[in-house]
């Protein structure tokens, strides 16, 4: 199992100060552990320079405003605060993790009032998924959850309560023996895995779904326009699951996925090609530092 998250060394960014890492703590009662008033981030740092980091934060921002709170820090005092963590905790290569909350002010549905709150935590976190797997290809299974109708919850938000589903269908996927699940949306149609985006390979062009009962990932945008510059095609559009069959490679990205190759979903069947390759290379390429930390 190794050190509990909450036992690390380091410090955390807690509402504007530096705290050493076993004291970023909060009290029982707060909105954000109740009713899950909480948005986060996932990011990473390569070589000293987060990647889109100013993408990231203002993310965070509008994700909380569809909760219907505002964050009371401005992106670019977000970009420093996640600077800040990385430098103090003396890291080159991290997985970043801001997260805002409400408070303990009110303990209803209702939290007009609340503080919010913001923590930055960064940690070493090098593959999400086994590396080698990464490459051969991840096995999906198919989640029984579906990802909601954005008329029924906030789905462009990246907002905690969303992943209670991503959670449950991501167990469900471990216990049968795959790394992941792929999750339809509310209509029966392709959608993403747990925590990241998809994508479909077939005669030189690249499907995916979408974006819109799912996140729009900065990662899934990334490889978009790198797919574009390296000339592949790119087709946005629904995906029923029956077309799984004629697609011959799928990989899936994500902050914490990056871009990984899937050789399996329930009974589909890939093989993670030249394309798959081809992004996972541009990717890692394209999120080197480039500023100063590239020449630090
Ligand atoms: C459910 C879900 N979809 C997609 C993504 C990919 O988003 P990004 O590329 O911005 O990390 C993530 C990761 O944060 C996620 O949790």
């Amino acid at each position: 199992m190794g050190i509990p998250f909450d036992k690390f060394d380091g410090v955390i960014w807690y509402d504007g100060k530096l705290v050493p890492w076993t004291e970023a703590t909060l009290h029982v009662l707060s909105h954000g552990l109740h009713y899950a008033s909480a948005v986060f981030e996932g990011e990473r740092c390569y070589g000293g320079e987060i990647f889109k980091c100013t993408q990231h934060s203002e993310r965070l921002r509008r994700s909380a405003n569809v909760l219907d709170f505002e964050i009371p820090w401005s992106a670019a005092e977000i970009d420093a605060a996640k600077r800040l963590v990385i430098e103090k905790n003396n890291f080159r290569d991290a997985y970043v993790r801001p997260i805002a909350w409400r408070g303990s002010e009110m303990m209803g549905v209702s939290a007009q009032d609340n503080t919010i709150h913001l923590a930055i935590a960064s940690w070493q976190w090098p593959s999400y998924f086994d590396p080698e797997a990464r490459l051969k290809g991840i096995r999906l299974d198919l989640a029984e959850y579906r990802r909601p109708d954005p008329k029924t919850a906030p789905s462009l938000a990246k907002a905690a309560g969303l992943y209670m589903i991503c959670t449950i269908s991501k167990h469900r996927a471990e216990r049968r023996g795959y790394a992941d699940a792929m999750m339809l949306d509310w209509q029966g149609r392709v959608a993403e895995c747990t925590g990241a985006n998809i994508f479909f390979i077939k005669d030189g062009v690249i499907h995916t779904p979408i974006a819109d009962c799912f996140l729009d990932g900065i990662t899934r945008q990334t490889a978009i326009e790198l797919a574009r510059r390296a000339g592949i095609e790119v087709v946005e559009r629904r995906i029923m699951p029956e077309e799984l069959t004629g697609f011959t490679e799928c990989f899936i990205t994500g902050s914490a996925a990056e871009v990984t190759a899937v050789s399996e979903i329930a009974d589909w069947t890939f093989t993670p090609g030249q394309i798959t390759k081809r992004l996972m290379d541009d990717y890692t390429a394209e999120s080197q530092p480039k500023g100063k930390a590239a020449a630090a």
